[in-house]
This record gives structure tokens, C-alpha cells and sequence, in this order.
């Protein structure tokens, strides 16, 4: 152990924004690694665009009046005064980049996907931080609900790729330009009657954003919004065709789903068809995934008229559902304890070479004895150990132990990789 000094002033990480450690990294890496394999068996490519836009981009897509932009953003002024927001989420970011460099000439139908930190200035709490992770898609081109279906297919088989089954998807339609108004409408005036039963964050937003009333977790809300109009009744027919056929092809894909027409969204720019996957392992934050299609969004940016659908996995939440499955780092294939300054410069020599043969190897550099290598090598979880002393240096011959089973094989220095490459390989394939 090494001693902790007193330190005068210690500079802590910025509050809800956390450092991802060695021990987690394995876990982020395959949570990562398992979304670029499953969303490219889908047609995405992956896109990176930058942690800061210009302010006006989310004023502009996810609306005025959310939580997101009235109270969450990072915004700050640079040195040239302009406006700069750390990204609240991915979508009109991507679809910035999507219209400025033209992505449509491409292809008539882009399938994106990105993953990194994006910035809400939230309360932390378990699930909810400052600085968080998401892992989103976007399809732009394609109105037909097949696309749909497909995305939440494409979610659905990456959950079971990560091992994760607590989840359940919820949709919803939240109607288009023509029929959302009606809606709108006929919730203000249900709400109006119950105004004093609202909290008074909803008494100050019904009239400006009254969705978000049925989102609202105060007791109070909840009650009063029980018999609230459903946004279902209240679909034109194109949407609520659209959202029949959204659930026909998730029966025929055999997604199970359970339609939810309380839910909406945190962000003014969907239309038509909107998701969660909710767990009810985080408490309140039971959010594990979102999304939803934003027809209006790319027009609204200057972009051609052109429909899109996607949603965005938070990979904190992820990680902690991944509670005790974590997967664990690679560890040393070798260990090697050497007593000595020549033996420690021969192992030095081995390891190198062993290496560059492909063999993930390790030693001590601190001079300890045989029996605290020994212990190290335990603690790194090394499949092999070899002891060099006087002797083998004389030799050219050590013993070789399988840590698994602590039996022994004399081999050559010689020949050391050609003999664990050839033992590694014959234990990855009796494994
Ligand atoms: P969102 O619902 O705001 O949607 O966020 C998506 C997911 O990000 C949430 O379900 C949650 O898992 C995670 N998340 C959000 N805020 C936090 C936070 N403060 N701490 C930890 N995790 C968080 C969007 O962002 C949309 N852009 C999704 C989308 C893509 N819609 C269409 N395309």
C-alpha cells in the first residue's frame, strides 16, 4: 500500500461528473464494442460530431420550453462571444452534421450511429449524472413503420446481446403537426379544471407545454391527470394507421411491447411514434433507453424535408444493471518472477519478446522477493508463472506452472513463446 500524503488542497472532479476506472472500463469497452457489432448487422455507420454546438442548434430542435434547454444546459460564452453549449443529447447534433455535409447525396436512407458524453446540468443521483454516456442511432429517409419496427428490433437484439432482460418497451404516438394541436388543446382545458391539484411547476407549464403534466412524478399531478384525454383518441387517421402498423410488424418481428399513451418525451421535436425501455432496477431513473421518430426535425434545421426515427441508450444505467456481471479486464497470460539482477534482466529480455509474439506478459520491477511476485501474480489473475533464478539462467530451463491447476512443465527459455502460445491456444479452445 502506498502512503496517502495529507494534502492541503485537493481539486475533486466537478459534481455529477465521474471518472470511469480500470475496473469498469472492461464493462464500458463491451457495452460498446457489442453496440458496434449489432448496429452494423443493421447497416449503421458510426458518426462523431463535436461535444459543443452553437447554443441556438438545441434551442432550435429540442424546444424552448423543456427542462433539457430552460434549465439544463452547459451554456457558456466563448472569446468571441459566441454562444457554445456542451451537447444535451445526440440527435440535433447528428442531424447538423447530417445536413451540413450533405449526407443525404449519399444514400436516400442514412442509418447513423454514435456513442459519448453528452452534458445536463440535473440533480445526481443514482442513474442521473452531470456528464453521462449514451449510445444512440438515427435512421433520416424513411417514413414506412417497417423502419421503426426495425429500430426497436435493432435494441431489442442489443439487449440480448449485453445479457440484459429486465427491460420492457414501451410505445406511444404522439400524433404529427395536423392532430397534435387538437390534443394539446383538449389537455389544457382538462388540466385547467385541476389546476389546483398541480404542483406548481405544472400550474406555471400546462399552458406552454402540457404534456409534460402527465410526465410529472409529483403525487398530486399523477392523480389529477388519471382520466387525462389519451393522445391515441386523439390521432388523425395517416397516424394512427402509422401507429398500427408499428405494432403489427413489432408482432410479426415477436418484440413484446405494451403501449403506453402517458408516455412522452423530454424533447419537443417528436412525431408519431415514441419509446422507452424502462427497468425497474434504478429506482427512478428507470429510463434505460428512449426514443422516438422526429419528421419535422431536419426540415426545421434547414435541411431537405426528410423523416427520421432513433433513440439514445443511457451507458450508465447500463453498467450499473450490469451490477455483478461485470466483465473483468484481460489478465496476464505470464507472470514471471525473477530473483536477482540477471535473472531480472533475462525476464525483462523474455517479456519483451513474448509480447511482440503476441503473449500478454508481466514482471516485478520492485525487487520483492519470490513470495510477494508470487502473491502478485495470484492478485493479477496470471494463467502462468515461471520462476527464473541462478539456476535456470544456467539451465536455459524453468518450470512452467498453470495457475489453474498448479501443475508444472519444464520448457526452454528458448522456445518459451512458441510453448505458451501453443498451451494458451489448446486452453482457449478446450475452454
Ligand atoms: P433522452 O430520453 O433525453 O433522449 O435520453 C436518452 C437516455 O439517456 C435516457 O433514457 C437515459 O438512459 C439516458 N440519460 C438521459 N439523461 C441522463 C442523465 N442525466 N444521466 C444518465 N443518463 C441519462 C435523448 O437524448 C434523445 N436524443 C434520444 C433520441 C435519439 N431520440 C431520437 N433519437
Amino acid at each position: 500500500m502506498i502512503k496517502e500524503k495529507v494534502h492541503i488542497l485537493s481539486v475533486t472532479a466537478i459534481k455529477g461528473m465521474n471518472d470511469i476506472l480500470p475496473s469498469d472500463v472492461a464493462t464500458w469497452q463491451f457495452l460498446e464494442q457489442s453496440a458496434r457489432e449489432v448496429f452494423s448487422l443493421y447497416g449503421f455507420s458510426e458518426i462523431r460530431t463535436p461535444i459543443a454546438e452553437k447554443t441556438e442548434l438545441f434551442c432550435r430542435s429540442i424546444g424552448e420550453t423543456t427542462d433539457i434547454v430552460e434549465k439544463e444546459m452547459y451554456t457558456f460564452n466563448d472569446k468571441s462571444d459566441n454562444s457554445l453549449t456542451l451537447r444535451p443529447e445526440g440527435t440535433a447534433p447528428v442531424m447538423r452534421a447530417f445536413i451540413q455535409n450533405r449526407l443525404y447525396n449519399l444514400d436516400p436512407v442514412s442509418k447513423l450511429y454514435y456513442m459519448g458524453p453528452m452534458f445536463r446540468y440535473e440533480r445526481p443521483q443514482k442513474g442521473r449524472y452531470r456528464q453521462f454516456h449514451q449510445l444512440g442511432a438515427e435512421v433520416v429517409g424513411v417514413e414506412d413503420a417497417k423502419i421503426d419496427a426495425q429500430v426497436l428490433a435493432m435494441l431489442h437484439q442489443y439487449f440480448i446481446r449485453i445479457g440484459i432482460d429486465s427491460v420492457s418497451l414501451q410505445v406511444n404516438s404522439l400524433g404529427c403537426p395536423e392532430c397534435r394541436p387538437g390534443y394539446r388543446q383538449a389537455l389544457i382545458d382538462y388540466l385547467e379544471s385541476r389546476l389546483d391539484n398541480l404542483c406548481e411547476e405544472c400550474q406555471r407549464r400546462y399552458q406552454t407545454n402540457p404534456l409534460r403534466v402527465l410526465d410529472c412524478k409529483a403525487k398530486g399531478c399523477q392523480a389529477a391527470t388519471v382520466d387525462a384525454p389519451s393522445v391515441l383518441e386523439h390521432l388523425c387517421s395517416p397516424c394512427s394507421d402509422h401507429f398500427g402498423q408499428v405494432k403489427d410488424y413489432l408482432e410479426i418481428l415477436n418484440i413484446p411491447f405494451e403501449v403506453n399513451s402517458r408516455m412522452v418525451r423530454g424533447l419537443d421535436y417528436y412525431v408519431r411514434t415514441t419509446f422507452e425501455l424502462v427497468t425497474d432496477q434504478l429506482g427512478s431513473q428507470n429510463a434505460v433507453a428512449a426514443g422516438g421518430r422526429y419528421d419535422g426535425l431536419v426540415e426545421s434545421l434547414g435541411g431537405p424535408s426528410l423523416p427520421g426515427i432513433g433513440f439514445a441508450i443511457g451507458l450508465e444505467r447500463l453498467v450499473l444493471m450490469k451490477g455483478e456481471q461485470r466483465i473483468t479486464a484481460a489478465t496476464p497470460q505470464l507472470f514471471i518472477a525473477a530473483l536477482g539482477k540477471e535473472a531480472a534482466d533475462r525476464a525483462f529480455v523474455l517479456m519483451s519478446q513474448l509480447r511482440v509474439a503476441g503473449v500478454q506478459a508481466e514482471m516485478d520491477y520492485l525487487g520483492k522477493s519470490l513470495k510477494a511476485q508470487m502473491r502478485r501474480a495470484n492478485k493479477l489473475n496470471a494463467a502462468f508463472t515461471l520462476i527464473l533464478g541462478e539456476e535456470e539462467l544456467n539451465s536455459g530451463q524453468a518450470q512452467l506452472k498453470d495457475m489453474s491447476d498448479s501443475s508444472q512443465s519444464t520448457v526452454t527459455l528458448d522456445s518459451l513463446a512458441e510453448m505458451l502460445i501453443k498451451k494458451l491456444g489448446k486452453m482457449s479452445t478446450s475452454s
